[in-house]
This record gives C-alpha cells, sequence and structure tokens, in this order.
C-alpha cells in the first residue's frame, strides 16, 4: 500500500521523493529552504508547515556535540581531532564517528559539522586541534572511517573547511595563493578521497578565498570540481557567516553551487534570489539543483520518517565516555622516556609531586577553544585522575624535593592565540613561566616527567635535554585526566606516532622558513602564497634535510618491537585502480603487551615531476602481547601512489620504479623495498 503523499512515503525511492516534494515547493518556499532561520536560531532551517517540512539542524563539531548549537546540553566531549589522529587507528574513528552520530541523533539533530580535514601547513594554526594532520593520506584514512560511523546513524557528516583554510589570521580575508597541483595534491587530496569513499552528505566552504575567490563562491572548486569531477550530490553550506559583505554577490554563490547560506539569509534573501531569476542571471533550474540536494540530505537523515524507523540515538552513556578515554589513551605520544622514566611502578614510588598550568585545568566550557567546544558533564583533570590512580598507595605533594618523581602538566591553555579558533598561536614556545618552572622542577628532583597538554606542536630546546620523560597528551576529552594517569602508571602502553612535524624552531617549518609576509601570514593585500608548493609537513623537512625535534610518524612505547620477512603479493601495479599488498612480520620483543604502526612511505624514483622524498601510502596498528609475533599485511594502492598533473587537469601514475619505504616513522626506515608501475 502507498502512502500519499509519495514524499513522505518511506519506502519510495529517496530520488523519487526528492522529485515529488520539489515539484510542490512555490518558488518562495525553495528560496526558504536555501537558508537558515535567523538570528535566535542560527544552526536550523525554516520548517515550512504546509508541506509538513520541519526544521533541519545542525550542530558542531570535531569533539562532539558542541552546547552552544545543541541546545546549551552536556554531552560527551571526545578528545580533539589531533588525538584520535594520533591513534593510527581507524576502527577507533569509525567507533568515534559513531558514538558522535548517537550523540547528534539523541540531541534531535541531522547534521554534526565535522570532520574538519584541512592539513596543517603552520603548526602556528589554531585550529591545528580540530584538523588530523599534515599529512592528507593519514587525514584520508581517519576521516573516511569516522564518516561513515556518523552517518550510520544517518546523521549528516560535514567536511570542512573547503578549501585551503589553513591560518586563522585573517582568515575570513586572506587569500591561499596555491598552485594547481599543490591545491589538489595536499588541500583537495583528503576531501576528494572521503568524498569518494565515504560519501559524506555536506560540506561546508571555508572563510577565506583560494586564488582570490571566496569559498562559498568558488564555482571551481564546488561546481567543477567537487559535484562535477567526484560526483557530490549533497549539501554544499557556507561557513557562518562566510557569504557576508559587500564583495560576495548572490549570483556568484548561486552559480558557484552553495545550497545552504549560513546562519542567516544575506545573500540568499527572497528579494535577491527573486531579482537574480527575473534578470536572468541564473534559471529556476539552477535553483531547482540546489534545493533538490537539500531535500534529498533531509531525506537520507529521515526527517520525513517516522522516529520508529530511525536509530534511537543515545547520550553520555558510559560506553561513550570510555570510548573517549580510549581513544585519549592510544593518542598520547610518549616523546622522551630516558632511563626508562615512565612507566612509573605504583608499588616502588612512595611520594610524587605535581605541578604546572594544566594540572587542574578543565578544557571543556562554553565556546572554550571555539566552535568545537563541547561541554560535558564531568571532566577528570590530570590532578584528579592521578589522586585517583594513587589513592592510598603514593603522597602527592605540590612541592616535594625529596619526591620519587615530579610531573609537570605544561601546554597551552586552548584560549584565543593559544590553541583555539579565530586567532594563530604567536610562538612555538612555552611561556617564560612554564619554562622558568620546568627547570626549576628538573633541578630540585631527581625524575621529572613533562606532560604537555596542546593541540600543536611545542618547540623543547630550552628545556627538553632537563627532563626525563615527555608525553604529549593534546587535549584528552572529558577522560583525559584518567586517561593519562593509565598510561603514566603503565595500565596503558602508549601507541600513538605524531600525526604532524615538530620542529626545533618555527624557521624550520615551510609556512615560515622565509621569514616573509608573503609566506605567512600574507602579504598587505592578504595574500598567502604558498611557495613551499607539495613539501608540506615532513615533506619539506626531508627534502630541505632539516632534522626535525620529532618526525611525523614517531612515538615510543614501554616495549620494543621487531619489524622481519617483509613480502610483497607482486611486485607490479598496472594502474591507478590497482593495488598490491606487503605483508610484515612484527615480534614484541618485550615483556608487556603494546601496539606498533606499521608505516610505508613511498618514493616515486622515476618521475617527470619533482616528488617528496617520501610520502605516506599505508600503515597498520598491530597489537601484540609479550613475546608474540603476526603478521600484518598493509595494501598499497596505486591511486595513493599517483600524483597530480597540471597539464592534464587530473591524477596520473606514470610507469617506472618505486620504492617503497617501510619502517615505524617517517625516519625510521627499517626496509625498502621497489616496484613497477606498468600502465
Ligand atoms: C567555524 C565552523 C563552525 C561554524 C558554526 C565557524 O566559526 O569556522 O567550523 O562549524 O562556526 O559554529
Amino acid at each position: 500500500m502507498t502512502k500519499s503523499p509519495v514524499y513522505l512515503n518511506e519506502d519510495a525511492e529517496i530520488e523519487v521523493r526528492v522529485t515529488d516534494l520539489a515539484n510542490r515547493l512555490t518558488l518562495k518556499e525553495k528560496f526558504k529552504l536555501l537558508t537558515s532561520h535567523g538570528y535566535h536560531r542560527m544552526y536550523t532551517t525554516p520548517p515550512i508547515r504546509r508541506l509538513k517540512i520541519p526544521s533541519f539542524k545542525t550542530t558542531d563539531g570535531p569533539l562532539g556535540a558542541a552546547m552552544h548549537s545543541s541546545g546549551f546540553k552536556k554531552n560527551t566531549r571526545f578528545p580533539a581531532t589531533i588525538s584520535l589522529a594520533a591513534t593510527w587507528n581507524r576502527q577507533l574513528a569509525h567507533d568515534v564517528g559513531v558514538a558522535m552520530g548517537e550523540e547528534v541523533r539523541a540531541l534531535g539533530r541531522h547534521v554534526l559539522l565535522a570532520p574538519g580535514i584541512n592539513i596543517d601547513r603552520t603548526p602556528l594554526n589554531g585550529r591545528t586541534f580540530e584538523y588530523y594532520s599534515e599529512d592528507p593520506y593519514l587525514t584520508k584514512e581517519l576521516a573516511i572511517p569516522l564518516v561513515k560511523g556518523v552517518q550510520s546513524q544517518r546523521i549528516t557528516a560535514c567536511l570542512k573547511h573547503y578549501a585551503a583554510n589553513n591560518q586563522e589570521t585573517d582568515r575570513r580575508s586572506s587569500s591561499s595563493e596555491v598552485d594547481e597541483r599543490t591545491l589538489h595534491e595536499i588541500y583537495l587530496r583528503a576531501f576528494r578521497a572521503t568524498v569518494k569513499e565515504a560519501n559524506p552528505w555536506a560540506v561546508m566552504t571555508a572563510y577565506n578565498m583560494i586564488n582570490g575567490v571566496f569559498g562559498c563562491e568558488h564555482k571551481y572548486l564546488i561546481r567543477e570540481t567537487l559535484m562535477n569531477k567526484w560526483d557530490f550530490d549533497g549539501i554544499v553550506m557556507t561557513d557562518w557567516f562566510a557569504s557576508r559583505g559587500k564583495n560576495k554577490t548572490t549570483e556568484n554563490c548561486i552559480q558557484a553551487g552553495l545550497t545552504l547560506e549560513m546562519p542567516w539569509p544575506s545573500k540568499y534573501k527572497y528579494s535577491s534570489l527573486q531579482r537574480g531569476i527575473s534578470e536572468g542571471r541564473f534559471t529556476e533550474e539552477l535553483i531547482d539543483d540546489l534545493v533538490r540536494r537539500n531535500l534529498r540530505v533531509m531525506m537520507r537523515t529521515g526527517l520525513f520518517d517516522s522516529p520508529d524507523n530511525l536509530p534511537k540515538g543515545s547520550r553520555n552513556t558510559e560506553q561513550h565516555q570510555l570510548l573517549a578515554r580510549r581513544v585519549a589513551e592510544e593518542g598520547m605520544v610518549l616523546l622522551k622516556n630516558e632511563k626508562n622514566a615512565l612507566p612509573l611502578n605504583i608499588s616502588n614510588i612512595k611520594r610524587l609531586s605535581e605541578h604546572g598550568p594544566n594540572l587542574m585545568k578543565k578544557f571543556g566550557g562554553f565556546l572554550s577553544g571555539g566552535s568545537s567546544a563541547v561541554n560535558p558533564p564531568y571532566e577528570i583533570t590530570p590532578a584528579q585522575g592521578i589522586a585517583s590512580k594513587c589513592k592510598g598507595r603514593v603522597r602527592i605533594f605540590p612541592f616535594d624535593s625529596l619526591a620519587d618523581v615530579a610531573i609537570v602538566f605544561a601546554g597551552l591553555d586552548h584560549s584565543r592565540g593559544k590553541d583555539s579558533e579565530s586567532r594563530d598561536r604567536e610562538t612555538l614556545h612555552l611561556d617564560e613561566k612554564q619554562v622558568e618552572k620546568i627547570k626549576w622542577v628538573a633541578s630540585n628532583h631527581l625524575r621529572t616527567i613533562v606532560c604537555l597538554i596542546a593541540g600543536s606542536p611545542i618547540a623543547m630546546d630550552e628545556w627538553i635535554d632537563d627532563v626525563e620523560a615527555v608525553l604529549m597528551c593534546w587535549y584528552g576529552g572529558m577522560e583525559a585526566g584518567h586517561a593519562i594517569a593509565n598510561v603514566l602508571f603503565g595500565d596503558v602502553n602508549p601507541s600513538g606516532k605524531l600525526p604532524i612535524t615538530f620542529p626545533k624552531r618555527l624557521e624550520d617549518s615551510p609556512a615560515h622558513s622565509s621569514g616573509d609576509p608573503r609566506n605567512y601570514p600574507g602579504d598587505d593585500e592578504k595574500r598567502v602564497y604558498y611557495d613551499e608548493g607539495v613539501f608540506v609537513g615532513y615533506r619539506w623537512f626531508d627534502e630541505k634535510n632539516i632534522e626535525p625535534l620529532f618526525p611525523f610518524g614517531f612515538g615510543l612505547s614501554y616495549t620494543t618491537f621487531q619489524l622481519s620477512n617483509i613480502q610483497m603479493d607482486k611486485s607490479t601495479i598496472a594502474n591507478i585502480n590497482d593495488s598490491l599488498s606487503i605483508s610484515i612480520d612484527v615480534t614484541n620483543n618485550g615483556l608487556i603487551s603494546g601496539a606498533e604502526v606499521v608505516q610505508v612511505y613511498a618514493h616515486d624514483i622515476q618521475s617527470s615531476v619533482k616528488r617528496p622524498p617520501r610520502e605516506l601510502v599505508g600503515f597498520e596498528k598491530i597489537y601484540l602481547q609479550p613475546s608474540e609475533s603476526k603478521t600484518v599485511s598493509i595494501k598499497i594502492r596505486g591511486d595513493d601512489l599517483a600524483f597530480y598533473d597540471s597539464s592534464t587537469h587530473d591524477w596520473i601514475l606514470e610507469s617506472g620504479s618505486i620504492k617503497l619505504l617501510i619502517g615505524n616513522s617517517s625516519r625510521a626506515i627499517l626496509f625498502e623495498a621497489e616496484i613497477m608501475v606498468n600502465t
């Protein structure tokens, strides 16, 4: 039995339902569906009661359902995206996606404004914590399962910020000046792969211009590339208020393919849209295409369906909180561990002294860090985590030169200019007070551990030699304190690997090497020239032979692993769609269980263009009991070996030999194997 009207019939095909509903809309109703409500409801579209079209609701963001956009509700605060990236664990990314989707569903909203997949061009970017990595391969490998997880709950994932949105300084007015190859090979690559492989239902454009055109008006990026080349059929929305200003026009946004203007009508006011059509600047057919995209996504989320047939969702469950803890634990990166200072043995330690500005700090709070702020129902600080671990066993003092160990919780405070949206950091260094504190603690204690709580790289030259161990904790979400205590005391063996290079000095990194404002933060006309081209992140450090403080892919463990017996199922790749498999035996040589990330980098030896010395093309994380060995198999795909050819405006995999470099960090290559591309 078919229900009437067709668009309400859950059994009908989505495209049939979309057509049916689109045919019923008046022109005015179509216009209404292209924008948000207005001032008081900045995250939702207006309902159209005549046709029973409910309001379509979005919420931030990459760390979970944010408070300011979810009806002031407290929700699970997951670790920052960079912490998830440091886990190198695709399954965890998927699980986080599912959990975030469940939270958004339970809140009655339909879109999660995440993930943020911009590439880390400068370590000073205030939003580094919200993004995955400096590497497009790692970014997409984790964004794809996360998007799939979110959308398994019939919640829309929204990739942002499209594209080349790599700094907060002048983010609304600067222009990222990027050549075509670099744009595609570095800055669009993860967007392309995620669109193709995970089919996210929405994309948010960037505030900035890309080669002189604003993200929301960028016909080449939206219509020609995202929609026509990559077959994206969903919503393209502005970033909040991005379309405002006299320097953008209704016509350009419509022609570019912008389907949703947020957070209220500016270019998509009824009168402007009406005038545009009557003056022949765009057609009603074009408006229809944009409206259909929005309706399609509404249908996919089940906006018109009976709640009985939709996932129920859940918020603040123990399962979500334990997942947040697990990500925080797996994402922590042990950077230094001299004389096995860590893990701390709780039976041998009698006195512990703890210090630093982040010891008792909570990072969740209303808009703290910017739009990604999630207010959790509780947040475990490092002090609380250590107290509960040590209860009745170890005495804790604020200062105690007789302590067996001293721990300093240093880092950034996530406020504007210190790892937060809307302003970049000014320096790579910790402030002087913290440096003095670390040095003072180190000179007064036998063993000093520094736990860094921050979402971006920190320079350590002034103090690293004074301390025994450094643990990069990132922003670990609501369970951070427990996770940190578990790693410090060895209940969890750290297995995180850096998703971003830690430079010794700012000048070592690509956007800052020239010291010329044209490369960062922009010239007098706010143009930022990406002169380093494809040599971003470790690609730059390798090409220029610069020793980083800690390289991409690096991270220590409490145990040691041995890699051996490299095998390949074949040694040639026939085309861009072909792939091969490498298998490697990994043995845990130590006395405790742990996990290793085997990484494969490619170096194209015979290429018509200059390519980076190594580029990540595969990885697997493997968990091993003491003395256990397992074989790990890593798939290498032709598509990931290809480069973007600006003369044909397409991806190309050239014939010739490619070296595969296998190891456990970008600078610890243990094996090499040569393969042939025979296209
Ligand atoms: C941010 C977006 C966010 C939006 C809505 C903007 O300031 O750049 O990432 O989703 O606000 O809160």
